[in-house]
């Protein structure tokens, strides 16, 4: 098979990840004899430097041109970067959103899993941990707080800002519709997230959750609130199945999740929209403080490249072979340093990528 992969390394430590998952990708193809060709470009920080905006019409052409998109991660230190104090639209994070935007990427899949050999990684108590956990939080993500209209003013010497939180029907009708067909391959349960004690959104959410729960009686809905799964999140993780949640919730829920994995550069994520098309990123962010020292963990972004085979590729066997290759370098005790315990073998970015395209 011939794919196009569009890279965006992006930001901190963006390069160095891509790289390592572009290491095991070419593996693959080796092995398997497919031929994957890449063309970089640049998004968020670093094209702010470059082009003074964080995503060029050209860039998210070749992303739209390309079979699937390979992210790092984007933006600087939040606060404490050159590109924190401009215009919204010309921060690094406004590159991934357009992104996201102009691709139409509407359905963000982010798969937690528990593996056995991380559970001393694992914040949680043993008995909490129980039989681990393996769960999928389906994020919505080109709607809500994200894109909704937002200014600041002054008004009688007081500074207000806003944000406004919009769905409609359909945007949240196209994300259930992903989530109870995922939940049907798996353990058949979706818990809804929302704030609907409160929000005309959610209120919304739920009754049309509901409406396509009816097509799928096979699967067992339940709603939860918001701040009550956070709770759950960190009391029972077993229980969880398919999570689906609109965009801050999803956002927020995301990386509570990712650190009960053991670390959030555990975490790969997939963006999808109608077709097979999709972009894919680990769900943590670009770390700048460990940037350029061979600290950081690959696997995220690694295993987001065995998404890119499996859900845009039709590639289920070599999505297999990333993944158990993953769990072999875990089970013969390598780790990076966030996911370090004792006993184990400590290993930087580029020993981890090595040794895992090896195992392929
Ligand atoms: C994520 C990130 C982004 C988000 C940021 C970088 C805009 O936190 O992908 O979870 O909030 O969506
Ligand atoms: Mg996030």
């Amino acid at each position: 098979m011939e794919c196009r992969i569009v890279t965006i390394p992006g930001d901190g430590i963006g390069p160095e990840i891509v790289r390592e998952a572009c290491k095991v990708l070419d593996k693959v193809a080796q092995v398997y004899g497919h031929s994957f060709r890449y063309q970089e470009v640049l998004m968020g920080g670093c094209s702010i430097d470059a082009y003074g905006v964080p995503l060029t019409e050209e860039a998210l052409k070749a992303a739209r041109e390309s079979d699937a998109v390979l992210l790092g991660a984007v933006g600087g230190d939040v606060g404490n970067s050159r590109w924190y104090d401009v215009a919204p639209n010309l921060r690094p994070e406004a590159g991934l959103l357009a992104i996201r935007k102009g691709l139409n990427l509407f359905a963000n899949i982010r798969p937690a899993y528990l593996y056995r050999e991380l559970a001393e990684a694992c914040p949680l108590k043993k008995e909490i941990i129980g039989e681990g956990f393996d769960m999928v939080i389906m994020r919505e993500l080109t709607g809500g707080l994200y894109f909704g209209e937002r200014h600041t003013e002054e008004a009688g010497g007081v500074l207000q800002a806003t944000d406004t939180l919009t769905y409609n029907e359909n945007e949240i009708r196209r994300i259930a519709v992903k989530a109870f067909g995922i939940a049907m391959k798996r353990r058949k349960s979706v818990i809804s997230v929302d704030k609907a004690n409160v929000l005309d959104s959610s209120r919304l959410w739920r009754k049309v959750v509901e409406e396509v729960a009816k097509d799928y009686p096979e699967v067992k809905l339940e709603h939860m609130l918001v701040d009550n799964c956070a709770m759950q999140l960190v009391m029972n993780p077993g229980q969880f199945d398919v999570v689906l949640t609109e965009n801050m919730f999803g956002d927020i829920l995301s990386d509570e999740a990712s650190m009960i994995t053991g670390s959030i550069g555990m975490l790969p994520s997939a963006s999808l929209n109608e077709s097979r098309f999709g972009m894919y990123e680990p769900s943590h962010g670009s770390a700048p403080d460990i940037a350029g020292k061979d600290l950081a963990n690959p696997i995220a972004t690694v295993l987001s490249a065995a998404m890119m085979l499996r859900y845009s590729f039709d590639l289920d066997k070599e999505a297999d072979a990333i993944e158990s290759a993953v769990q072999k370098v875990l089970t013969e005790g390598y780790r990076t340093p966030d996911i370090m315990s004792e006993g184990c073998k400590k290993v930087g970015t580029i020993q981890m990528g090595n040794l895992i395209a090896e195992r392929i």
